[in-house]
């Protein structure tokens, strides 16, 4: 049976044991529900080290009173069936109250990447990333740690935390895994109904589009989110919340697509907020 630390101590333990014995350690931090895509990014930790960590916690700072803290799916049983076939070592899986003590104060806040695109809509989000992510590679102090290209903002905002704060982590950054119709996967998938499922396969459509219209030469990044909104907006379910185009290093925005661009989307279908990406290297 796979481990199943509640605390600091006891997870922090366990990898001083593997250390002694000169054993390398991989990180793969989730809020659990995990699916193909976090298996994915699980097997790519066994892959490259001796031992690999599974965090399941659903971190309470990185949601707004407003957003779905309470009803974030939640399935530790099926979580630790996952991961012991996948060949990670321990789940940490700490309580609320172990992350965050009853005066905790301390947060980790970055001034730059944070304010556009998912920070925009969701504006304490990425400094309850930051943070949760801080402690747990302070507590875990992994050689690697596992993040998905879905999450492409958190990815880039993840990799510039750790130059600027000097961990001595190295960031692997994982591709999209998508449902056979090309919705990518995400624990919130669950959330859909059945006509929002079907309709839901709308964002990595007009995505496509997009890129195949910057593969046949279009360079005018409106022009292309232009086209990418309008396949949106044939969803009758479908909101926008963004639809940009951003220098991946800076994520400002573009006019002309060249260099290494992110083009990110944020929809609701129905209440459900989904996000999907490409990034474009020309
Ligand atoms: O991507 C997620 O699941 C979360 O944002 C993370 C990185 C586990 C931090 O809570």
């Amino acid at each position: 049976m796979i481990t199943i630390a509640k605390t600091v101590d006891e997870v922090r333990s366990i990898v001083k044991g593997w250390r002694k014995e000169g054993l390398s350690v991989g990180l793969v931090p989730t809020m659990g529900f995990l699916h193909e895509g976090h298996k994915s990014l699980i097997d790519a930790a066994v892959r490259d080290n001796d031992r690999v960590v599974v965090s399941v916690f659903v971190n309470p700072t990185q949601f707004a009173p407003n957003e779905d803290f309470e009803s974030y799916p939640r399935d530790l049983n099926k979580d630790a069936e996952l991961c012991e076939k996948a060949g990670a070592a321990v789940i940490f899986h700490p309580e609320p109250s172990e992350m965050y003590h009853e005066d905790y104060s301390t947060f980790v806040d970055m001034r730059t990447l944070t304010q556009v695109l998912c920070g925009k809509t969701r504006p304490i989000h990425f400094s309850g990333v930051c943070t949760v992510v801080s402690k747990l590679f302070h507590i875990v102090a992994p050689d690697r740690a596992y993040f998905g290209q879905k999450d492409a903002q958190q990815l880039a905002v993840i990799r510039h935390m750790v130059e600027d704060l000097n961990f001595d982590i190295e960031i692997v950054g994982c591709p999209i895994v998508r449902e056979a119709d090309g919705l990518a996967k995400s624990s919130r998938n669950t959330y859909l109904n059945e006509e929002e499922r079907k309709q839901a396969v709308i964002l990595s459509q007009a995505l496509k589009e997009g890129l195949s219209l910057i593969q046949q030469g279009e360079r005018d990044a409106d022009k292309v989110k232009n086209v990418v909104r309008s396949r949106i907006g044939t969803a009758p379910l479908a909101r926008i919340d963004y639809v940009e185009m951003v220098d991946f290093k800076t994520f400002e925005n573009v006019k002309e697509i060249k260099g290494e661009i992110l083009t990110a989307v944020a929809v609701y279908i129905g209440k459900t907020r989904l996000i999907d990406n490409f990034i474009w290297k020309g």
